[in-house]
């Protein structure tokens, strides 16, 4: 038997009885004739000792001890001298008899405590001894703790958990694919799925109802914080069912998920519309947290000697509450953050509506105190806020400010990762103008139903097209995304249509959804969350690849392994591949 106990179970009651326990060394100390020796495993921490009393075989072998060396020992339980209140196990410590080296290590080549020295490149490349850590093994813990919450809820609710191929046919989610050639099928390739997006649609044609999956999807996109390019999707499905019942399943998994794991009832979920969030917030992700919501001051900014207001499409204040006393350095420094190449603003404009009720601005020379009386009576501001100004074409300004909203409420402390705002952004555009292809693109996905009113306005003014499609987010971020389907394949094929495909290309990427829909099709909706997200979040995060166990690096490389890596010219012949080199342009 490897162990009686683990490291973390012995207590005071345990006194006198003799254990067994294995573990890896975390440290040794010798103090005098002693050697303390701290044993850990997933469980917890129990120190060892050996005094100079021992054997001296005994203390020959404690000698040969390095860090991470699994050992397995026994020994005795007795009651620690100086006690250490911080440990669950540090009241107790094991006067060990035996000891067996079960695996030596070398050196580690960072130390595998919470507080580590290892730089974030070394521990991925050691990612194995990473997660020997409390702090990252907890964020998969809870990783598992929370699908299996989903899993209960959803089987509650009578989800099938069905799983999907992997290797399928190419399907357009927005992303590119990662392909697989074919051996048997040379020049073919399938594609990993982006999500499960069609099979569960054919579940709903096949009747299953209610399907879910945890389940892995694949998409090779430019990586951020919140994007790996494989990464877990809470996929759901349902028949029979409108908008609205959708949002309440799983504005309901994500409360019980909020309750079991957080003790917190963030309380029913607001619902914005897109047009709204992009007006009041410049972003169709908004972070609820605080307010600081966009005034629209186009109207009352314009027409004095100032040309760059004149010449703008666009005016928006935000008003920062109490921030009349920023210093002339502050408000360099966030002239140079919208400046910023990622952000792109020309300039920033500022008024201080000072305490003592006077006001300054940095336009003072073209507007007068009663211009700028106005624009702060506008924004609700009182003394001690101050309005922050950017103007310019509308949608960039627009995304310029959510950028600069999002940092001041950074600086004064607004966003606070235990706080949790969660809402519902409803009724998006179905379709998006793309300028580098002329072409619409389907805002959500091509299976996406546009709302019944406006279908009319398909031919007419399609840009002005509302989908039923939805988004959760949560503190800025968006967690999940859904959408009522066509389930009508006329309405689809026109929809295909109106995405620039040929009635031949409609039917060679879709032409199985298509043949299903003529077999009776219910009516269906659905949703994906992003699990790796979820988590994240859950966890107090800023990245997802500290809440999966072997997360890819910004370039897409694993750098454990060393993937992706070339393959040998025998396994490209077997696939009919040949690497073509590509000339570096001139
Ligand atoms: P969507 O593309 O909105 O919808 O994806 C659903 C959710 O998945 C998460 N997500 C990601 N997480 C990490 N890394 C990525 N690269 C990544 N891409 C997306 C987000 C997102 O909200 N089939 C539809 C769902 C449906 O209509 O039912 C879909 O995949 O949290």
């Amino acid at each position: 038997m490897y162990r009686t106990h683990t490291c973390g179970e012995l207590r005071i009651e345990n006194i006198n009885q003799t254990v067994t326990l294995s573990g890896w060394v975390q440290r040794v100390r010798r103090l005098g004739g002693m050697t303390f020796v701290d044993l850990r495993d997933r469980y917890g921490i129990t120190q060892l000792v050996v005094d100079e009393k021992a054997p001296e075989a005994l203390k020959a072998n404690i000698e040969e001890l390095g860090r991470e060396f699994v050992v397995q020992v026994i020994g005795k339980v007795l009651e620690r001298q100086s006690k250490n209140a911080k440990m669950p196990t540090g009241d107790i410590e094991i006067d060990i008899t035996e000891i067996n080296v079960l695996s030596p290590s070398e050196v580690p080549p960072f130390t595998i405590q919470n507080d580590t020295d290892g730089g974030d490149e070394l521990r991925m490349k050691y990612r194995y001894l990473d997660l020997r850590r409390d702090a990252v093994r907890e964020n998969l813990v809870l990783r598992s703790k929370m699908a299996i919450l989903t899993r209960n809820y959803l089987d509650s609710m009578n989800f099938i958990e069905t799983e999907t191929p992997v290797l399928i046919k190419s399907t357009p989610e927005g992303a590119r694919d990662f392909v697989v050639p074919s051996r048997m099928n040379p020049g073919e390739f399938y594609a990993l799925p982006q999500s499960p997006q069609i099979f569960k649609q054919l579940l709903m044609v096949a009747g299953f109802d209610r399907y879910y999956q945890i389940v892995k999807c694949f998409r090779d996109e430019d990586l951020r914080a919140d994007r790996q390019p494989e990464f877990t999707q809470i996929d759901c499905e349902m028949s029979f069912v409108e908008q609205n019942d959708v949002l309440e399943t799983f504005e309901g998994l994500a409360r019980h998920l909020f309750k079991e794991i957080k003790g917190i009832d963030p309380g029913e979920f607001p619902r914005m519309s897109y047009a709204e969030a992009m007006n009041k917030y410049g972003s169709d992700k908004p972070d609820t947290r605080f307010d600081m919501i966009f005034n629209d001051i186009t109207n009352i900014a314009k027409g004095k000697e100032f040309a760059i207001f004149n010449n703008a499409e666009y005016i928006v204040a935000i008003k920062v509450d109490g921030a009349s006393e920023y210093s002339r350095k502050q408000l360099d420094e966030l002239t140079k953050f919208v400046q910023k190449p990622q952000i792109g603003a020309k300039g920033l404009v500022y008024v201080k509506y000072n305490n003592d009720g006077s006001i300054k601005s940095s336009v003072d020379k073209f507007y007068d105190n009663d211009d700028l009386t106005s624009w702060a009576e506008f924004c609700n501001a009182k003394p001690g806020d101050m309005l922050l100004i950017l103007s310019g074409e509308q949608t960039k300004t627009q995304l310029q400010m959510c950028e600069l909203r999002l940092e001041m409420g950074r600086q004064l402390g607004l966003r606070d990762k235990n706080n949790f705002k969660p809402l519902w952004v409803v009724d998006f555009p179905l379709l998006e103008w793309d300028e580098d292809t002329k072409r619409f693109h389907a805002m959500h996905h091509p299976f996406t139903s546009p709302k019944p009113e406006d279908i009319g306005l398909l031919d007419s003014q399609p840009a002005k097209v509302r989908a039923n499609a939805y988004d959760l987010v949560i503190n800025g971020v968006e967690i999940g995304g859904g959408s009522v389907r066509i389930f009508d394949s006329q309405l689809q094929s026109k929809m295909f249509d109106l995405l620039g495909f040929t009635p031949e290309q409609a039917k060679a990427q879709f032409g199985f959804l298509m043949n299903a829909f003529k077999y009776g099709a219910p009516p269906h909706a659905g949703i994906a969350f992003g699990f790796d997200r979820l988590v994240s979040l859950f966890a107090g995060l800023d990245s997802i690849r500290d809440v999966i166990a072997f997360p890819k690096n910004n370039a897409g490389r694993d750098v454990m392994n060393e993937s992706p890596a070339p393959i040998a010219q025998e396994q490209l012949n077997e696939l009919n591949l040949q690497i073509v080199k590509q000339q570096k342009e001139a």
